[in-house]
């Protein structure tokens, strides 16, 4: 059979993961599997996903017999917001959506997470499959079920732990993106790498760019989506292992927040987060030089930056806000060698000293 299939083993809310070109073309088939008590199905979207794989979606839903209705969100991340998830449960409702039917999150990691949320919150919580169409989203986001929105206070602040039924991963998708979402993307594969499995991290730097990973796509895809199964299996509510998956976020967030979410990505934050984070386990005596120069070749064959500059206050305030601490401290994700991951309290003072001191 071509392409490959992970199963996430959660008791009672088990799915599986299918990588496959072409994966799109079952998306009927794959709902009637997942889901067979729907005659709805809620397809949700956003403006460029839905111009360009929109028309197929819907096309062959209907023809499978079911009433489709597509929503679509303007691109980008202010769509992860709490207007347009009323906006969404109110169209379900005019549609007539019940708890037996089911929606669809047709697009990236912002669709995933908005229309996840949705399914967890609407008439109390009902089925959704994750069709994800960026990198990010087919090795991270789609996988694990953590879904929402984010407030004026902060990203991704109201949310839920609502798995979907099944995750359906069509690398062609990859095809028509731009190069910058790509790379975007590439900081999360270079990540897993990073925390969990240094034999992906060195073929990473031998595909040496986005030809080179997509003429392997379903097997660099597959890998990451078992490293995050295997997590999510451990510790779902992520208040353990899955905590490794912060590496380079922590920094990450307060380079976007210094540039207003606008100026830097979040791949891109992420990226010279992790160049950070190796630096202050360097000054902790945790990390190795070497595994630094690697992250930042790798960084750079992938067109990812390796510094962002941030001032103090805005560092003092992202730190602050890191949803991973508790009381003075925050738990920081270090690398004890390439491949290998370790949980890391420290006081807050102690970390934005240690920023100041190695950027
Ligand atoms: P995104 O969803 O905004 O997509 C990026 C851009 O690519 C958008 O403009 C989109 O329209 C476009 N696009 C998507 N698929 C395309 C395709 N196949 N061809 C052409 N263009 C396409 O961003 P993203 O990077 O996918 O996801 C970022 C979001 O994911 C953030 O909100 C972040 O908080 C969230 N996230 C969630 C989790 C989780 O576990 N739930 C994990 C990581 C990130
Ligand atoms: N992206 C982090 C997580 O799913 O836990």
């Amino acid at each position: 059979m071509n392409g490959r299939t992970l199963r996430v083993a959660l008791p009672g809310r088990e799915y599986d993961i299918e990588i496959r070109r072409g994966a799109l073309g079952s998306l009927p088939a794959k709902c009637r599997e997942l889901m067979p008590k729907a005659e709805r199905v809620f397809a949700v979207t956003d403006e460029t996903v839905g111009g360009i794989y929109g028309g197929r979606a819907v096309s062959s839903l209907e023809a499978a017999g079911y009433k489709v209705r597509l929503h679509v969100v303007p691109a980008g991340e202010e769509s992860k917001s709490p207007e347009k998830l009323v906006e969404i449960w109110e169209t379900m409702a005019a549609f007539g959506f019940t708890r037996s039917d089911a929606v669809v999150a047709l697009g990236g990691g912002v669709v995933g997470d908005l229309a996840g949320f949705a399914a967890a919150t609407v008439l109390r919580g009902v089925n959704f499959i994750q069709v994800p169409t960026t990198l990010l989203a087919q090795v991270d986001s789609s996988v694990g079920g953590k879904v929402g929105i984010d407030l004026k206070a902060g990203k991704n602040l109201a949310g839920a732990f609502w798995q979907p039924k099944g995750v359906l991963i069509d690398p062609d998708c990859l095809e028509t993106l731009s190069d910058g979402t790509f790379s975007d993307g590439m900081a999360e594969v270079i990540k897993y790498g990073c925390i969990r499995d240094a034999a992906l991290f060195r073929r990473l730097a031998a595909l040496g760019g986005r030809d080179g990973v997509m003429s392997e796509i379903e097997d660099v895809i597959y890998t990451c989506c078992d490293i995050k199964r295997a997590l999510v299996m451990e510790d779902e509510r992520d208040t353990g292992a899955r905590m490794i998956l912060n590496f380079g976020h922590t920094l990450g967030h307060a380079y976007e927040l210094a540039g207003g979410y606008k100026t830097w990505t979040h791949g891109q934050a992420v990226a010279a987060g992790m160049v950070s984070a190796a630096r202050i386990g360097r000054a902790l005596g945790a990390t190795p030089r070497e595994t630094e120069t690697q992250i930042r070749e790798i960084l750079e064959q992938y067109k990812l930056p390796e510094k962002i500059e941030c001032p103090s206050e805005i560092m003092r305030e992202a730190v602050s806000l890191d949803k991973k601490g508790s009381g003075s401290s925050v738990r920081l994700i270090l690398l004890k060698a390439l491949g290998e991951a370790e949980i890391y309290p420290i006081e807050r003072e102690r970390l934005l000293a240690l920023a100041e001191d190695v950027r």
